[in-house]
């Protein structure tokens, strides 16, 4: 009986240190958890760029970065209808020859429709890209039948291209706000090669010392 009480009361025991190795081990793994949690953040930033217009790269960046003979390609979708080269003859649309900056809807001896000629102002790169982008909702009643261009990179690379036929109109600033940013990594950078410049030339200094007694 009393052995099979000790039996028990070591199973008891044993269980229980069992179940507190488990708790202990337990709390290391949601201990080791956090930093996880931290990377589930990170997956919650990936789904933050669904809204993607507010949170991807700003058009000056776009614009900055962006490929001119990638561009000279996306215009291939345009040449059924457009010329680009100067006194390119008009087709089915205008000759796009220096287009941006120009008036919006006013090349002489092309019969634009009243909604693109009743929009006003020049072809900024915004207008050019949201003009791009879709063609039918910048200019309800356009005769551009064309169903626009959906990626951000893809327009940046062909207003760039565009913008060198004949317009070049100055790119948009970046934000001062990026410039700062990279501004501070830079004089950090520059700092850390002068500190080390300054230990090599003690170094330096010093050995011709050490080894004058040996020689
Ligand atoms: C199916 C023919 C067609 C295609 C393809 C086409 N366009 Fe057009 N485009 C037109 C027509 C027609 C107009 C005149 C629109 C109007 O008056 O409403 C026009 C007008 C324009 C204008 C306005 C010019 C001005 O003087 O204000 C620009 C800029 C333009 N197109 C750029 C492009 C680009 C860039 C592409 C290729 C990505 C393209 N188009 C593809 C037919 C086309």
């Amino acid at each position: 009986m009393s052995d099979t009480n000790n039996t028990i009361a070591g199973w008891v025991l044993g269980a229980g240190i069992v179940a507190l190795g488990s708790y202990i081990i337990t709390d290391t793994i949601f201990h080791a958890d956090i930093p996880e949690g931290d990377k589930v953040g990170y997956i919650i930033e990936d789904e933050a760029p669904a809204g993607e217009a507010e949170v991807g790269p700003t058009m000056a960046t776009l614009l900055a970065s962006a490929d001119e003979s990638k561009g000279e390609n996306v215009f291939k979708k345009c040449v059924a209808c457009h010329t680009i080269n100067s006194g390119g003859a008009d087709g089915i649309g205008p000759n796009l020859y220096a287009v941006m900056g120009r008036q919006i809807g006013a090349a002489g001896g092309f019969a634009y429709s009243d909604a693109l000629k009743s929009v006003g102002g020049a072809w900024t790169w915004e207008q050019m890209d949201a003009w791009i982008e879709s063609p039918k909702k910048f200019a309800n009643g356009t005769k551009m039948t064309f169903a626009g261009i959906g990626k951000a990179e893809d327009r940046a690379a062909l207003l760039v291209y565009m913008n060198g036929q004949g317009s070049n109109i100055p790119l948009l600033e970046e934000p001062a706000i990026e410039a700062d940013a990279e501004a501070e990594p830079t004089e950090n950078v520059e700092a850390v090669p002068e500190a080390a410049e300054g230990q090599v030339e003690e170094v330096t200094a010093e050995l011709p010392v050490e080894e004058t007694p040996a020689a």
